[in-house]
């Protein structure tokens, strides 16, 4: 056989490997295939977690919170080269990022309905699915495709016969309709979704397993104990009532939440639940940990507040011994509750326009901030060289009254295991990690200039996303928008003075966003104009209409900082449609220009 023909049925046999891949499009695909449908597989609780991520989607592409990057190994995403080519070749501006490996680091911030088999089963099954996503890199948000595999355990690389395409679809199935809270007078021009509390989720998630067919019943459990007796409680069905969760009091100790099953207590003569400290992440056993706490359980639920310090690695562990003989010579059944990892779960908030972003971090129980720096970002220190985070005890503090404060180029450089493209670099603050404590980047030693913030610690999760991302996928597969995010810009004799292009009635509209300490703005402004424009390609001159910025009318709604102008053009709004504020009459001097307007 000559080599062109030899390659030519290769190139055949390829089309047919990555061709056969079979799509789910809809919950009853999932429900009749064979894919990880019983403990201690996880394959389908990842589907469903990312299901929760979604927060739109738009002409088939699912968009994720704007600061999701799997390349900083957000919950424990890694690159996947893709070497069995189970999957359709890339573009060099595309790659795949996939997720569910366990024992990566980064993996502790995935929920605990996750990695429950995980942590109480010690056999191969309970890692080898995983979820892989395709994006580009420039918008790593956004997910172009989707699949879900599994290892051959034999081979120890993935099966194609258990790997599917997902549909955009099947993932809306399963993620809920979300809503978009928009609140239009809302200056910081930030929209949020508002999901449902962990508790709700690990609940939609039981529902979903079962829905799909999942089977916790035949779970194999390989217990460390060498005892052969087996009690009644080693059945993985008996998870399900279980809850451990440890939060933080005010003081920065932890509190720990439990829940039995009546049954379970019923049958035990001694119950315990110990405050564990891995010392390895992700090692769910007796070596590497450390106990820091015991404590003796009577009631069925409750909460008690420990003088263990909020840390990374922290792990309540039940341990229930059926009888006085047990206790004195067997091993009790053990159940490990999810691991603490430091940052609830929650991903670094992007810097705004650098390659940067920050995280709230619990350590020894105080609140520490972690500045991931692109490698790419490398004058970052003098980029940030007055820059600083501040520390406030409540989301509702001034940006000046921070209890403490340090400057970004004097923060530690840690050592890292997640993530290959970014720095990370802490500093541990004197504030104890208490629900309500929010971390600010700020640009310089001005107080107005925030760049980031983080979710107020233990807040209800709310995601923050842009608002031509808005959308009911539930409705319709493409999103609503009503307004693009306001744009800011400072100077020195004025500052926080916000741009924002906005449409009423299918006409474009301007909002000015004015500080009400800037009491001055209209004699700073006097000259001032919005232009609005067709076309970003347009000169400053070519403009559409315009209004000066004194002659816009105030709204009603404003807010405690902000008052809002607005202006309605005749102009019809319409994909690239622009507005941009100027100096004075000359074109030549532009304060700030919104992005043209996205979607229709
Ligand atoms: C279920 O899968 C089998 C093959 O595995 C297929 O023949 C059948 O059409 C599928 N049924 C549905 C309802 O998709
Ligand atoms: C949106 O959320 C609100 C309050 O959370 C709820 O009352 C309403 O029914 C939701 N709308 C949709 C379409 O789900
Ligand atoms: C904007 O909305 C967010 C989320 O709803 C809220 O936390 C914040 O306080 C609001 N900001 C202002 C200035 O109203
Ligand atoms: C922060 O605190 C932890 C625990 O006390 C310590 O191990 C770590 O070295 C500190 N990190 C920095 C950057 O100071």
């Amino acid at each position: 056989m000559d080599a062109t023909r030899l390659c030519f049925l290769l190139f055949c046999l390829f089309l047919t490997s990555v061709s056969s891949l079979r799509k789910l499009n809809n919950i009853q695909d999932l429900k009749n295939i064979t894919y990880a449908k019983s403990a201690p597989r996880h394959g389908l609780q990842l589907l469903f977690w990312f299901a929760q991520k979604v927060v739109n989607v738009d002409q088939n592409i699912l968009i994720l919170d704007s600061n999701f990057d799997p390349s900083r190994g957000d919950f424990g995403f890694h690159h996947y080269g893709n070497r069995e080519d189970i999957l359709p070749s890339l573009s060099s501006w595309q790659s795949y990022y996939s997720v569910g490996n366990l024992k990566s680091s980064g993996a502790n911030a995935l929920p605990a309905y996750v990695r429950k088999y995980y942590r109480n089963t010690n056999v191969p099954e309970r890692n080898m699915d995983r979820l892989i996503i395709s994006v580009k890199l420039n918008k790593p948000n956004k997910i172009l495709s989707m699949f879900i595999t599994a290892y051959d355990l034999q081979k120890n690389d993935f099966n194609p016969a258990d790997t599917y395409e997902i549909d955009p679809a099947l993932l809306l199935q399963i993620g809920e309709p979300y809503n978009c809270t928009v609140d239009k007078s809302n200056i910081s021009g930030i929209y949020t979704i508002s999901r449902n509390i962990k508790d709700t989720e690990y609940d939609r998630c039981l529902q979903f397993l079962t829905e799909t067919g999942y089977s916790s019943a035949d779970c194999k459990h390989s217990h460390i104990s060498q005892r052969k007796k087996r009690s009644p409680y080693l059945q993985c069905n008996a998870y399900e009532g279980i809850k451990l969760e440890i939060k933080a009091t005010t003081e920065g100790f932890s509190k720990l939440l439990w829940e039995v099953p009546a049954t379970m207590m019923e049958n035990s003569k001694y119950v315990y639940i110990e405050i564990c400290q891995n010392t390895r992440s992700s090692e769910t056993n007796e070596v590497h940990t450390q106990v820091r706490s015991k404590l003796n359980i009577y009631e069925l639920s409750g909460a008690i507040d420990t003088s263990v310090s909020m840390t990374a690695g922290l792990q309540p562990r039940l341990r229930l011994y059926p009888s006085l003989f047990d206790f004195q010579f067997t091993n009790p059944y053990i159940w490990y509750g999810p691991e603490f990892d430091g940052a609830n779960g929650v991903i670094p908030i992007k810097v705004e326009g650098f390659d940067a972003s920050l995280q709230l971090y619990a350590e020894d129980g105080k609140a520490c901030a972690r500045l991931y720096i692109k490698k790419t970002f490398s004058n970052w220190q003098s980029v940030f060289y007055y820059s600083w985070v501040g520390f406030y005890k409540s989301s509702q503090d001034k940006n000046d009254d921070y209890s403490t404060y340090q400057y970004a180029n004097r923060f530690t450089k840690i050592d890292n295991y997640i993530t290959h493209n970014y720095d990370i670099y802490q500093y541990n603050s004197s504030l104890a990690i208490a629900p309500g404590v929010q971390i600010r980047f700020l640009l310089d030693k001005k107080y107005g200039k925030v760049l980031a913030q983080t979710t107020p610690w233990e807040g209800v999760e709310a995601m923050t996303i842009l608002s031509s991302d808005c959308g009911t996928p539930g409705q319709s597969l493409q999103p609503k928008i009503s307004s693009n995010v306001p744009v800011y810009f400072y100077g020195p004799e004025y500052n926080d003075v916000g741009l924002q292009l906005y449409t009423e009635d299918g006409k474009a509209c301007a909002r000015l966003y004015i500080k009400k300490t800037f009491t001055d703005w209209k004699d700073t402004f006097y000259y001032s104009w919005v232009g609005f424009y067709t076309s970003s390609q347009d000169k400053h001159a070519d403009y559409y209409t315009y209004n000066y910025a004194v002659k816009f009318e105030k709204m009603e709604t404003g807010n405690e900082n902000y008052d809002i102008y607005q202006y309605k053009s005749k102009l019809a709004i319409a994909p690239g449609v622009q507005i941009r504020l100027l100096k004075d009459k000359s074109t030549d001097y532009v304060f700030v220009t919104t992005g043209p307007w996205k979607n229709d």
